[in-house]
């Protein structure tokens, strides 16, 4: 039985998210549709704002989880600042009124280009992953006449028991500095021009559930802030990253701790190793925004097989890459349910139109349907419309945002002459294609 996350729930047959009955928006706007609960996130927000009461501290979105424009634009005016990782992230955080000083920009890659757009923005702080990375920003800084100013990630070799793929905060992860070499690192940075000591940063992973590693980071990252002190240089924020996660099963079985607990775990630990007068940073995308979204999908086709029953719907991998790349699960109810819950339902493998095995979206599933109904995928808001692509040229879906008893489309669906406008075909002349 689902437990549904707040602001989205049954009335009568209907699944509705806020106010709005989920079937109206199929029908008005098609599917496959992500729809977002303005609530929904407004609450996830306040929980970290409040557990960080009274505290010197910054909440960063990480915008990589949804990026889309009305959802920046609510976490900025509730108090958000950013958590960028590339110049896309940065334009779209300065498009909703945002500033520079409002972000940090992580990420183990960042371009020559990527660098001067944020200095020019002026970006609170450079998230370092590595010397080369030190050196290009010092040389670009230094050729534009700026300062900039940055935190060193360190990698505190600490297993957050999560999926691999998500797991950042091992010592073979690609991410980070090694602890034992952060402070040859920082006394480096110190000695370059165009570099200002802001911080330092630690992200072990995503879709963390258990509050443990989170806290045996936080001791190693302390570890490295003592001996870097130790040396004179000053460190004025710790950010502490994101990770936190959130429940997908919906069924109260697994108990995931919530983001006060984690957060309170971390307080009391910094506080008992008196570093508790720090200015914190967070950089959460997950537990603000994963909950507050669902993924619409219509059923195509039932087919039965001697195997399994599929219900082939008409959202792939594309709209929804999770369950594909990591084997996640989201649960997965009828939009509008005829049947009483209690009787014998068929069981079905969800999967979508994508030519490829892979494409699946939701396994063994009880579900009452025929072809037309909408089922919804539950905990989609957060890393499916930001990862969906047009693989086999399908369009991305549309976004809409409820606010109470109303709903708006905040991006339309994507449509095919659009998505082709921007090729080129250099074995038809112009005058003769079409
Ligand atoms: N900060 C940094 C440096 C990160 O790399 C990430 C996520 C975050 C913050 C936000 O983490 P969150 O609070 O959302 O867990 N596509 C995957 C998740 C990838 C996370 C990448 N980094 C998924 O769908 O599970």
């Amino acid at each position: 039985m689902i437990k549904f996350p707040p602001h989205f729930s049954r009335i009568d047959t209907a699944l509705h998210c806020e106010g709005v009955n989920l079937a109206l928006i199929a029908k008005q706007h098609g599917t496959p549709t992500y729809v977002y609960s303005a609530a929904a996130i407004t609450e996830a927000y306040q929980v970290y704002a409040t557990a960080l009461q009274g505290r010197k501290a910054r909440i960063h979105y990480a915008l990589k989880a949804n990026s889309n424009l009305s959802v920046l634009q609510l976490l900025h005016r509730l108090g958000a600042g950013f958590d960028i990782v590339s110049a896309g992230e940065l334009e779209a955080v300065l498009a909703i009124g945002a500033k520079g000083a409002d972000v940090v920009f992580s990420g183990v890659g960042k371009s020559i280009s990527e660098m001067q757009r944020a200095l020019n923005a002026d970006v609170s702080c450079f998230n370092i992953e590595s010397i080369p990375e030190l050196d290009r920003l010092n040389t670009v800084a230094s050729s534009m006449n700026k300062i900039a100013s940055i935190s060193i990630r360190v990698n505190p070799d600490v297993d957050p028991k999560t999926h691999p793929y998500i797991s950042t905060g091992l010592k073979e992860n690609k991410f980070g500095v090694a602890k034992e070499a952060a402070l040859d690192l920082y006394r480096y940075a110190s000695s370059l021009p165009y570099i200002n000591i802001a911080g330092i940063d630690c992200h072990i992973g995503s879709q963390i559930t258990t509050i443990a590693p989170y806290l045996d980071a936080l001791d190693r990252l302390l570890d490295v802030v003592e001996s870097i002190e130790a040396n004179s240089i000053a460190i004025r924020h710790l950010d502490l990253g994101g990770g936190i996660g959130i429940d997908y099963a919906l069924d109260g079985a697994v108990n995931v701790p919530c983001v006060g607990e984690f957060i309170s775990a971390l307080l009391l630990k910094l506080d008992r190793r008196s570093h508790g007068h720090r200015t914190l940073i967070f950089e959460p995308g997950r537990s603000l925004v994963g909950n507050a979204g669902v993924l619409l999908t219509t059923v195509e086709y039932l087919k039965p097989t001697p195997y399994k029953n599929y219900a082939i719907v008409d959202a792939g991998m594309n709209d929804l890459m999770r369950p594909s790349l990591y084997q996640a699960y989201h649960a997965t109810t009828e939009v509008t349910r005829t049947q009483s819950a209690t009787n014998q339902l068929p069981v079905y493998d969800v999967v979508g139109p994508v030519c490829e095995s892979g494409c699946w979206l939701a396994k063994d599933r009880e579900l009452s349907i025929v072809p037309g109904d909408v089922i919804a995928l539950l905990s989609a808001g957060a890393y499916a419309m930001s990862m969906a692509s047009n693989y086999n040229i399908r369009p991305r879906g549309a976004e809409i945002l409820v606010n109470s008893n109303e709903s708006q489309l905040i991006r339309p669906r994507e449509n095919i002459i659009d998505m082709l406008a921007s090729e080129r075909n250099l074995l038809v002349k112009p005058s003769v294609a079409i």
